[in-house]
């Protein structure tokens, strides 16, 4: 029988050609992770604009990373940066960016129309033999999937933010998911230098899962009265080892990302308190107060 080669890679296993679609706080991430693993990388966006910005971002990632690794030989640094940038291309139409990638990476905004309109046009575009993959922090992949004809070919490959200095990646499967398919998104973590964990297509995975829930009760806390956002991050910070208090770290994740999760979380599963929105983050959404990215969430940033 015939089996259908790709020109420039391996069928299975061997992931070359990476397309990251959605290059915000993750993707670019990703993307600088990739291209730094040796793997080829076409990030996609909706502007030109919003890909140059993505990949200034990265640079400057890269410049962190090299001051400690290269530290003895600062032109050493300079030369992986450049080679590391060189792996990386940029375009704004994702069909036309998936027609000679081994595996798309998928990071855009946490909206599952959104996600399915994507994934079903890409399903159109890619060779048979590309894996699809979506870095949603709460939706569930098989509702992702049932957009395409390749669900033995997608799967959830789930990063943490800062995606340099994180050393997680969940690799997710749904039913559907073939062993193969699931055996290259492990290779494909382990040849990202990331450690990886098994998991099921299950809310939160398993870290969002016990996260997301210890976040909306600090607020919960907060909007009770009972502690300032300082005090509890002082807190969790010296009582509990943690590296960030959970205020700084809805700051850091998006206040908008925390909102859509706790949000689709409830629709889902309207009786369980874990999961209750809270006014005060609501408030603060709608006050365009996203965290650091925006300059302020619960705390004001330079
Ligand atoms: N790119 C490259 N390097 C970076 C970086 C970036 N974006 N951010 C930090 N670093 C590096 C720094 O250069 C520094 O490196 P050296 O040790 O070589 O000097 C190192 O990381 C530590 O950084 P800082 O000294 O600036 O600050 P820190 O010690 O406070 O660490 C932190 C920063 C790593 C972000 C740490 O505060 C931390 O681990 N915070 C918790 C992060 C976390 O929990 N992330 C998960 C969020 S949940 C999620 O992502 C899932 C979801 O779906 C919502
Ligand atoms: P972000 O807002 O920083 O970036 C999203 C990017 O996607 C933007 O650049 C936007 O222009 C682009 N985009 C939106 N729709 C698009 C489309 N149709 N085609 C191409 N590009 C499009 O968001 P983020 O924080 O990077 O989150 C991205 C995904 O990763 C979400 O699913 C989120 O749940 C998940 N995630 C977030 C975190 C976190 O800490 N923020 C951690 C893990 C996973």
């Amino acid at each position: 029988f015939f089996r259908h080669f790709s020109s420039s890679s391996s069928r299975f296993g061997n992931i070359k050609n990476v397309t990251i679609i959605g290059t915000g706080l993750m993707g670019a991430g990703i993307a600088q992770v990739a291209a730094s693993t040796g793997h080829h990388v076409v990030m996609v966006d909706q502007t030109d604009d919003i890909l140059s910005k993505s990949k200034a971002n990265i640079e400057k990632s890269l410049q962190r990373v090299v001051k400690k690794k290269y530290a003895d030989n600062p032109k050493a640094g300079e030369t992986f940066i450049a080679e590391v940038m060189s792996r990386l291309t940029t375009k704004t139409d994702a069909a036309a960016a998936v027609k000679n990638t081994d595996l798309v990476i998928e990071a855009i905004v946490e909206n599952l129309e959104v996600k399915k309109k994507l994934f079903s046009s890409l399903d159109k575009a890619a060779p048979k033999h590309t894996i699809f993959t979506s870095n949603t922090s709460s939706i569930p992949i098989k509702d992702i999937a049932v957009a395409t004809q390749r669900q033995d070919r997608f799967g959830g490959l789930h990063f943490f933010n800062p995606v340099p200095v994180m050393k997680l990646l969940e690799v997710i499967r749904i039913p559907a998911t073939s062993d193969e398919t699931f055996n290259t998104l492990l290779a494909f973590g382990k040849a990202m230098d990331k450690s990886t964990v098994n998991c099921k297509d299950t809310p939160g995975f398993i870290v969002n899962r016990l996260l997301v829930p210890y976040m909306m009760e600090a607020v919960r806390m907060v909007e009770r009265g009972e502690a300032s956002p300082q005090d509890v991050d002082t807190a969790m910070k010296l009582g509990a080892g943690y590296p960030m208090g959970p205020f700084e770290l809805t700051d850091y994740v998006g206040l908008d990302t925390c909102k859509f999760i706790i949000d689709g979380w409830h629709k889902k599963y309207p009786d369980n308190p874990l999961f209750m929105p809270s006014p005060l983050l609501d408030k603060l959404v709608s006050e365009g107060k996203l965290g650091n990215k925006t300059g302020e969430g619960f705390y004001k940033h330079k």
